[in-house]
């Protein structure tokens, strides 16, 4: 409420502003022009005055709260990660260079960084005309981590704009499947956090030789990310534009189900047995997390209490083991993503350790 009262308040001051710059910049007048041709009326082209978008009653603005209570807006990591190799995808100048620039190579570092807003994903104030809404970045994208050698390219409609962000960073060099032994030269290797496209493509670069990964995914959607993330809205706490997927309800952290009942049958409130499903999946892929992170701190090649890996050399399949876990972890859906792929991927990397000799304790 008060952050609403806030941006309202900014506008309504600096509308007041542009109207003083407006009048203070006058200079002598020029001769009448003829009046131009009338626009269509709700035409797109068509210049919308301020009001037609700065209303109550414009879904815009209940978006904009929406926003407002998101990590996106509320994360803070604009001001951490405002530096080189990270602006791209941290601050809304950064990626909007990217997408001028068609390329990573020469962003440069904004001065006041800003979170990821209305301006990073839509072409707000350019035209002042219904198109403003367009995105910014609505084009198929090509990931940055091939997959046996190819291409892996995203192509699900609105949500082309979340995956330049939301996925895997190269690891390079990379372990290889039953190669040399591997050098960890930085605690920090792995794909950084939010690797979601590439597992839910089922196209990550470290599967490890063991049972066949499923190559279809029925969480692969058409319309990709939004079609959970910004689905029916709870208030300014879940869904549509704040894009969580949980929300406190009166003290009880509260799932978001509004996206999945095109395809699930979930009954009436509690939703129960719907809810009873996801807990499964979720809790037999935490377990799955808790026995491989036991035989990699086992191994010696994690550190619980950093979360890091610890740099020396070590097997292959080891090292792909961990970058496994580090993947399914930094993804964090535990599992909703790609289900079957990444229950598949965890248990190849369990049987992997156990191979190399390090079994689950207690198992
Ligand atoms: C197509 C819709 C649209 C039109 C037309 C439009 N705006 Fe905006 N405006 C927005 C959006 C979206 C935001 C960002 C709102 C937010 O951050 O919640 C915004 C933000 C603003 C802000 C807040 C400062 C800022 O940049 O965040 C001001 C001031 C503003 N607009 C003034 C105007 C004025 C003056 C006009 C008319 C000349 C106008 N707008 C026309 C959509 C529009
Ligand atoms: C992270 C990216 C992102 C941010 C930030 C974002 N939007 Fe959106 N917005 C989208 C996507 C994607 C869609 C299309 C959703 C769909 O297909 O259902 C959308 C749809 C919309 C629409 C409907 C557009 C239409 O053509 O009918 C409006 C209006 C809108 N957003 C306003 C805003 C405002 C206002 C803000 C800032 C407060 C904002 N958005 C911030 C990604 C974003
Ligand atoms: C310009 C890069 C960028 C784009 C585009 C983008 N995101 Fe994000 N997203 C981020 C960053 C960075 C964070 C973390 C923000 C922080 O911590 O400051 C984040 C956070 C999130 C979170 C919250 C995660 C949490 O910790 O709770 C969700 C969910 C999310 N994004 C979904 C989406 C979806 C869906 C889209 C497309 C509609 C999208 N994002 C588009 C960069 C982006
Ligand atoms: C390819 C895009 C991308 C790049 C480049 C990137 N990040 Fe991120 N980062 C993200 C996304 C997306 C998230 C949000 C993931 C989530 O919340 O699940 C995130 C989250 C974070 C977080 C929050 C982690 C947490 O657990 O809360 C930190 C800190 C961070 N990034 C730092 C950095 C730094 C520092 C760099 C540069 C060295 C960097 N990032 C480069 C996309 C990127
Ligand atoms: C089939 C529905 C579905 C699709 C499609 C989907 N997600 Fe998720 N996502 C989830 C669920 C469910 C969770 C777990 C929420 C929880 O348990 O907290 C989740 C978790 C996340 C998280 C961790 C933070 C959080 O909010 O819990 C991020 C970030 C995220 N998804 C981003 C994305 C991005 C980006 C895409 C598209 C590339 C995407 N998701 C596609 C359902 C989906
Ligand atoms: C596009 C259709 C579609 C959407 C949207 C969708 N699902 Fe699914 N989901 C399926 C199908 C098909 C299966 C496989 C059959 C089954 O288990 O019901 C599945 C399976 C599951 C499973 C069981 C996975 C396993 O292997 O244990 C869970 C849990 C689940 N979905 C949760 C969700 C949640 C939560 C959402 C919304 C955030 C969602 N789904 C959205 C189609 C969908």
């Amino acid at each position: 409420m008060r952050i609403h009262m806030k941006r309202s308040l900014k506008i309504v001051s600096l509308l007041a502003s542009a109207v003083m710059v407006l009048a203070s910049c006058e200079g002598p007048m020029g001769p009448v022009g003829d009046n131009g041709p009338q626009g269509d009326k709700g035409d797109p082209g068509t210049t919308l005055a301020c009001a037609e978008c700065h209303n109550s009653t414009n879904p815009a603005t209940a978006f904009s709260a929406q926003w407002s209570a998101s990590m996106h807006a509320t994360g803070g990591n604009a001001a951490y990660a405002n530096r080189t190799g990270c602006v791209q995808c941290h601050t809304s100048q950064g990626f909007l260079e990217y997408i001028a620039e068609g390329s990573t190579a020469a962003i440069s570092v904004p001065d006041n960084p800003m979170q990821i807003t209305c301006y990073t994903c839509h072409k707000i104030h350019q035209t002042y005309t219904a198109g403003d809404w367009a995105l910014t970045k609505p084009g198929a994208q090509t990931l940055d981590v091939k997959y046996a050698g190819a291409d892996v390219v995203w192509d699900k409609g609105t949500s082309n704009q979340c995956v330049f962000c939301h996925q895997s960073r190269p690891v390079s060099p990379a372990p290889v499947a039953n190669g040399d032994d591997f050098a960890i030269a930085s605690s920090r290797i792995g794909p950084h956090h939010g690797p979601n496209a590439n597992l839910i493509l089922g196209k990550t670069p470290f599967e490890i030789p063991g049972a066949a990964v499923p190559t279809t995914n029925p969480h692969s959607t058409a319309k990709g990310c939004v079609t959970c993330h910004m689905s029916v809205p709870y208030g300014y706490q879940a869904g549509g534009h704040n894009m969580a997927l949980k929300y406190d309800s009166h003290g009880t952290e509260t799932r978001l189900l509004t996206g999945c009942t095109q395809c699930h049958e979930i009954g009436t409130s509690p939703y129960t047995a719907f809810n009873n499903k996801i807990t499964e999946l979720q809790e037999d892929v935490e377990e799955k997390l808790a026995d491989l992170e036991s035989q990699l701190i086992a191994a010696g090649i994690y550190n619980a209490a950093t979360g890091l890996a610890k740099t020396g050399t070590f097997k292959a399949n080891a090292v792909l083991a961990y970058l496994n876990y580090n993947t399914i972890k930094e993804d964090r859906s535990l599992g909703l993503h790609n289900p079957g792929y990444i229950k598949v991927l965890l248990d190849n990397s369990i049987s992997a350790m156990t191979t190399l000799g390090y079994s689950v304790p207690g198992k």
